[in-house]
């Protein structure tokens, strides 16, 4: 029997099978907007089956975006057409997910097709970076300012309202980002914190704006609905953030109600090696697991269904995440459904490519749903 096809219930959302779209950055908004390219990259993950269909980062103010071409939730206005993309979602029996991000010193740069390591300048539509400290990212990046109490309370305010947004939009998982060097993993990893107040140098105050960040949108998000967090694990770099300090951190959030710790790694260094291959992360996510018996899920070279299958029949992990392989194939869960012998509802419209017996899922109005 299939594990991956078992539902994953977070609080008051069942998720229908294991299998989630990690964000993906499409690098395809103008001023944020979500538009036709994000209904159609993200609803057709959802016709493949996915469970659980989380949106790019999706950057908390117009400073935090990686790109000028990000999604973005810091007004009003950027709502509906995002929650038109929900309604398509939710319709096709995927539960949607908005992940929330800032991408500090990491921000303002062209996207990665542009084969540009850089930091924009105003004049190519780039901003000033801010960040814990004013250390560059990399060679080519600019150095940031560092923020203020003032500007990081701002901060605090825009991952709340952004939460607030999202619920309207009628996304029912909200992730908060802190992971691959943004924002929140600068504060946390002691190679770009430099701080000497209370957000710095020690332990709990480096993890503070996180479990700052955490509790303030636990608070405006709805009591019943589930809140995840992505975190490196490691940076992979010796003096950087680690595995252990990564338990210590995933102990002090769980209390504070997260659901779901989703483990990465890397992106703090551009020199960091990592020893990359398949299923490389989960052991990650099968220690935390382990030793907090908090939920998690794993990323990263998960491309086979057995593969997948196996890293939720041992224990390693409650989610597997797909970013590339879902590129490759946006219906990879119907695939692996028909692999492990696994019969999962198919769209009604596809249904006579469907394997014998399979149930239809039967969506409402098309129309409707937009
Ligand atoms: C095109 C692309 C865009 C990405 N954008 C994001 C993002 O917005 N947020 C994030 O946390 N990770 C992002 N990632 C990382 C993926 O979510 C994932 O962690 C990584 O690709 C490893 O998984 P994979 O081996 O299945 O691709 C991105 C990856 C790709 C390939």
């Amino acid at each position: 029997m299939s594990h991956l096809f078992e539902p994953l219930i977070l609080r008051s959302v069942t998720l229908p099978n294991r299998i989630a779209v990690s964000p993906m950055c499409q690098y395809s908004s103008s001023d944020g907007f979500a538009n036709d390219w994000h209904l159609v990259h993200l609803g057709s993950r959802a016709v493949g089956g996915a469970g659980l269909v989380l949106t790019e980062a999706t950057a908390v103010t117009p400073q935090g975006r990686i790109s000028p071409q990000d999604l973005g939730i810091w007004n009003d206005e950027q709502i509906e057409p995002l929650a038109r993309i929900v309604r398509f979602i939710e319709l096709r029996g995927s539960v949607a997910g908005i992940q929330l991000a800032h991408a500090g010193r990491k921000a303002s740069t062209p996207p990665p097709w542009e084969n540009r390591a850089v930091t924009l300048s105003e004049a190519e539509g780039g901003w000033p970076l801010v960040a814990p400290s004013a250390i560059a990212f990399d060679a080519g990046c600019i150095v940031p300012a560092e923020l203020t109490l003032e500007q990081i309370n701002e901060i605090i305010t825009a991952f709340v309202q952004a939460a607030r947004r999202a619920r309207q939009a009628g996304f029912r998982v909200v992730e908060v980002h802190a992971a691959h060097g943004y924002l929140l993993h600068q504060f946390l990893s002691p190679l770009s914190n430099r701080r000497s107040d209370r957000y710095g140098g020690s332990f709990e105050n480096r993890t503070r704006l996180v479990r700052e960040i955490v509790a303030a949108v636990r608070d405006v998000w709805p009591n019943d609905l589930p809140l995840l967090v992505r975190i490196s694990v490691t940076d992979w770099v010796a003096g950087g953030w680690d595995p252990d300090q990564s338990l210590k951190l995933v102990r002090q959030l769980l209390p504070l109600g997260v659901d779901l710790v989703d483990c990465s790694s890397g992106g703090s260094s551009p020199h960091a090696s990592l020893p990359l291959g398949p299923g490389y992360q989960t052991r990650f996510a099968e220690q935390i697991r382990r030793e907090t018996r908090g939920l998690t899920g794993t990323v990263g070279l998960i491309t086979s269904p057995a593969q997948a299958d196996h890293i939720i029949r041992s224990g390693q992990a409650d989610l597997v995440l797909l970013a590339r392989e879902l590129l490759r194939d946006p219906y990879w869960p119907l695939r692996a459904a028909r692999e492990l012998g696994h019969l999962t509802p198919w769209p009604a419209q596809y249904l006579r490519a469907a394997p014998p017996h399979t149930p239809a899922h039967l969506a409402t109005d098309p129309d409707e749903a937009l």
